[in-house]
């Protein structure tokens, strides 16, 4: 993208126009593609152009993108746009913005010798954002002449030129102009000749090219460096004198042109500037200077058109020097304000000033190094003292070195306290303990601090000071440096046992708050006491549990820490740090190194013994013992827990903790429970008993024995758990089953109900439980199974009988056939399976048979060999008792007429059609 900025005219349509400068022939723009200019790219361009691979894209009037669309080889190389003026320079000023810059610093002496050299710079840039070049002159406009001509020119195109007059000058090497830098000209005339007095400008043109290479100037402008010339005088009344005498200074200017001229002058010692009158006569004092003109010490003014003086008195040894006067013009504008113009200063004039035979004399240390936040004190020693003293302590910061002495605090003729508000505050003194010793103190001090301090002491006769004098000591401040060391002799310690721990503070002489912290985790660190600067001691942990002593040695400070009877809870990592309280704020100085305490618990000799294997039958009770067999401790308390492990998986039967309260494990129902008990052997072992064993109890049995201990702090820890395993077998009872074997047949006529028992004579355990089968088989045929009872007590029935079944005792079960026809004859018979509890689920123990039932239906109705007799016998009574029912009946049906009817009873065998368990579990 290419953009404009800068025109007045934003809105206009800027052209622009792109070219490429190529790495094999540098320094040849090579025209691509112009906005403005169809023809505008050279032959090799034109195609691409004309294709539309390369094209411009106008953004914005002042913007624009060129784009290459199918890069090639060739494309490699410097792309350059240009922005087209669309009118000739000379009149479309308009778009182009006044940019250059010249300025020439007011120049050194402008007065000179014949024979001596001159030297002028002038500054001259242009920041048009258009490629513009600047020529460069000097001219002169010698006195009496109306033009100035050309000394030296730099042209457009970077060519040095002498001006007419000064060819031979040039050629000679004593006129040059050097371009120094981007923006600066220089001027220099080696031996300067009559004929080169007058006025001397530079003068600096923009030029700008147009599309048709030619350049026209765009903008010119003149700087006139002044012309005045001045000379500057210094003189003092005497240049040897006596310390307390007065030094006059007088400084003079010497001008062609005084006429409305203004002029800054100043008196500098050793180049430092004591006071300076301004063009409208306003004295200033240099810093240094102003307490010695507050005392009346230093004056000066101006005393005529051209002349200025300044006075000293009493004046100082510390006076004496290289005195110069500087004089700068002052142009006042129309609107007042001075404009100050290059300075002259006058040569340098000598004074010496020697010290009277004062015997007063100051004495004080060099240098001092003081502790941040310790006191300062520095004493200073007068001797030789005739009058009266005052003294000033004084201070000057080390890090700005230019810096001068300021007034801290000072004692007057009558001892009176003269202090700055600022170390008023910082609680600064100043004492005399003596005589003639001075003495400041200043607590707490900062790093800051450091600096020079001087006490300035002066001796007065009457009301004027005699003599003075003063002494400087470097004082550095040291930052707080402390050093903080914990040690501990024995970090291993035993439940019960003391542990000494010691904090070793090398570091400031000042009093520091000491704090102990114990991390006993990565996250929790826990501050145990602090110990306070003045002494004081706050716990945040029980106080009973440390003991602190401090013990203050030369050049350190020991803080022992007793941990008193370590338990678990001091196990864990000690560090102390240091703190001071520095000007109202706690500052941290120095942590220490972590130290390790471990607390360990003694040794446990727990051991025990139970019997590895244990058999018992079902039914049995049984007890499993589980021994201390070591020595009981008698201040441990005893956990037991009882687990039962079985086909791999383990359940806690029964815990009792060390105060033996017993709790059962979650998987033991209630009804087991209660088959359970636990009890502890006077202290040395545990006992578990299980009632009525079932053949499910069988296992490995471990009782758990954790020993508990108590710590100084009457904390109950874990000591050790030791675990001991029985192996329980339950002796599986021998398979005992038996059934009633009975033979037997039985003719049935038709519709005669028939029973098939099943009576089982023997179990092999009152645990069994039955399934039990009944069987028929028809002639040859083989055996089918008709009914079964399952040991959940389901029925399945496998053929279709119509039958009734019954379970009246637990040993006894039977099916009914009922209303059976001849094709259900067949022998009949029962099958029992036993099936036992075990551990892992119910096993078939055993199977027997019944004995053979067998049965023939006949078709007869129910009739077989009774005699005739008996037959008429039963009916006849049946007929008499039929008689009388009817006679009974006629009597209540007489009867009912008033009390209505009665129902009919139901059969007896209504419900007998379906199956129908009349007994069983
Ligand atoms: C020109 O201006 C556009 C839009 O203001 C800007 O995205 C682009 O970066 C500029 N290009 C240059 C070379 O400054
Ligand atoms: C049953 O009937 C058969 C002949 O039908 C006979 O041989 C048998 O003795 C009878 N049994 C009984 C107990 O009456
Ligand atoms: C189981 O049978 C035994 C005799 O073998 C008897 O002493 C015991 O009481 C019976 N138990 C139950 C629960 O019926
Ligand atoms: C009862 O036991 C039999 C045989 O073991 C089984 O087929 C039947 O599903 C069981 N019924 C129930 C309700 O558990």
């Amino acid at each position: 993208s290419c953009n404009v900025s800068g025109f007045r005219d934003e809105a206009s349509v800027k052209h622009f126009s792109f070219y490429i400068n190529k790495p094999a022939n540098p320094g040849l723009d090579i025209n691509i593609i112009s906005t403005n200019d169809r023809g505008f790219g050279f032959a090799i361009y034109q195609q691409r152009v004309r294709s539309g691979e390369i094209f411009i894209t106008r953004v914005s009037p002042n913007s624009v993108i060129f784009e290459i669309q199918s890069l090639q080889r060739g494309d490699e190389g410097d792309y350059d746009c240009s922005h087209d003026f669309p009118c000739l320079f000379l009149l479309c000023d308009l778009v182009i913005d006044d940019s250059l810059s010249v300025s020439s610093p007011a120049s050194t002496s402008l007065s000179f010798n014949e024979g001596e050299a001159l030297t002028l710079t002038c500054q001259a840039s242009s920041n048009t954002i258009q490629h513009t070049h600047l020529s460069f002159a000097w001219y002169l406009q010698r006195d009496g002449e109306d033009d100035a001509r050309p000394v030296i020119s730099l042209d457009r195109d970077f060519t040095l030129r002498p001006g007419r007059g000064f060819e031979a000058r040039y050629q000679a090497g004593l006129v040059r102009l050097d371009k120094l830098g981007e923006a600066t000209y220089r001027l220099k005339v080696s031996q300067l000749e009559l004929s080169d007095q007058g006025k001397i400008h530079c003068q600096a043109q923009e030029w700008i090219q147009d599309p048709d290479r030619s350049w026209y100037p765009i903008a010119t402008k003149d700087v006139k460096p002044d012309s005045l010339s001045l000379a500057v005088r210094i003189l003092a009344q005497h240049t040897a004198l006596q310390e307390g005498q007065e030094l006059l200074l007088s400084c003079s200017i010497d001008t062609s042109n005084l006429e409305g001229s203004f002029f800054s002058v100043a008196f500098l010692r050793e180049g430092v500037e004591l006071a300076r009158i301004g063009p409208t006569g306003v004295l200033s004092v240099g810093p240094e200077y102003s307490g010695r003109e507050n005392q009346g010490e230093l004056r000066a003014a101006r005393t005529g058109s051209r002349d200025y003086r300044l006075i000293l008195r009493p004046v100082r040894t510390e006076d004496q020097g290289e005195y110069k006067c500087r004089v700068w013009p002052e142009e006042r504008g129309l609107d007042g304000v001075f404009t100050r113009g290059a300075s002259q200063d006058s040569s340098s004039q000598l004074v010496s000033i020697s010290a009277t035979d004062s015997g007063l004399s100051v004495k004080m240390q060099d240098a001092a190094s003081v502790a941040e936040g310790d006191r300062l004190r520095l004493a200073c020693e007068v001797e030789g003292v005739k009058g009266r003293l005052t003294v000033a302590w004084q201070y000057k910061s080390s890090s700005t070195p230019a810096a001068l002495f300021t007034n801290v605090i000072g004692l007057s003729q009558e001892g009176v306290i003269e202090e700055t508000e600022e170390f008023r505050s910082r609680g600064a003194r100043a004492t005399r303990p003596a005589a003639n010793v001075f003495v400041f103190e200043l607590d707490e001090v900062k790093l800051s601090d450091s600096g020079v301090y001087q006490c300035a002491v002066s001796e007065w006769n009457t009301n004027s000071k005699v003599h003075s004098q003063s002494q400087a000591a470097a004082v550095t401040v040291t930052p707080l440096d402390t050093k903080v060391v914990l040690i501990s002799r024995n970090n291993k310690a035993s439940v019960g046992d003391d542990v000494d721990i010691m904090c070793r503070i090398r570091g400031p002489h000042i009093p520091v708050t000491v704090t102990w912290s114990l991390q006993r985790d990565a996250a929790t660190l826990d501050n145990i006491l602090t110990v306070y600067a003045d002494g004081a001691v706050s716990w945040s942990f029980s106080q009973h549990h440390y003991q602190l002593k401090v013990e203050k040695q030369n050049q350190q400070v020991i803080h022992y820490l007793q941990i008193v009877g370590a338990s678990q809870r001091e196990a864990g990592k000690y560090q102390c740090s240091v703190s001071v309280f520095l000007h109202n704020v706690h500052k941290k100085l120095s942590q220490s190194n972590q130290v390790a305490v471990v607390v360990e618990n003694p040794e446990s000799e727990l051991a025990l013994s139970s019997p590895p294997v244990l058999k018992t039958n079902v039914n049995m009770d049984i007890s499993i013992a589980c021994s201390i067999i070591s020595k009981v401790s008698v201040s441990s308390l005893y956990a037991v827990t009882w687990e039962l492990q079985q086909d791999g998986t383990n359940k806690t039967i029964a815990r009792s903790d060390r105060h033996a309260a017993v709790t059962f494990g979650p998987q033991f129902e209630e009804n087991q429970r209660q088959r359970i008990s636990m009890i502890r052997t006077k202290g040395r072992g545990f006992e578990l008993t299980v009632r009525q064993v079932t053949s499910t109890d069988g296992g490995i049995y471990v009782c758990k024995v954790e020993e508990w201990l108590q710590d100084p702090r009457g904390d109950w820890y874990l000591l050790t758990t030791v675990s001991r395993a029985s192996k329980l077998t339950v002796i599986e009872p021998e398979p005992n089953l038996l059934l009633v074997k009975q033979e037997g047949e039985l003719n049935v006529s038709l519709s005669q109900n028939f029973m098939i028992p099943c009576h089982i004579a023997r179990q092999s355990s009152n645990e069994s439980r039955f399934q039990v089968t009944w069987f028929w088989q028809k002639q040859a045929e083989s055996e089918r199974p008709i009914f079964t009872v399952h040991r959940n007590s389901t029925f399945q029935q496998s053929l279709r009988f119509d039958l009734r079944f019954d379970h009246p005792l637990p040993n006894q079960f039977s099916v009914t056939v009922l209303k059976p026809n001849p094709e259900k004859s067949g022998t009949y018979f029962c099958e029992v399976e036993e099936w036992l509890p075990s551990p892992s689920g119910w096993r078939r123990a055993a199977v027997d048979r019944s004995g053979e039932l067998i049965v023939r239906v006949s078709h007869a109705e129910a009739v077989s060999g009774c005699n005739s007799a008996v037959w008429i016998a039963v009916v006849v009574i049946i007929l008499i008792l039929l008689i009388a029912v009817v006679v009974l009946l006629m009597v209540k049906i007489c009867r009912g007429k008033m009390s209505g009817g009665k129902k009919a009873g139901q059969s007896l065998w209504a419900e007998q059609h379906a199956l129908k368990p009349s007994g069983g579990d």
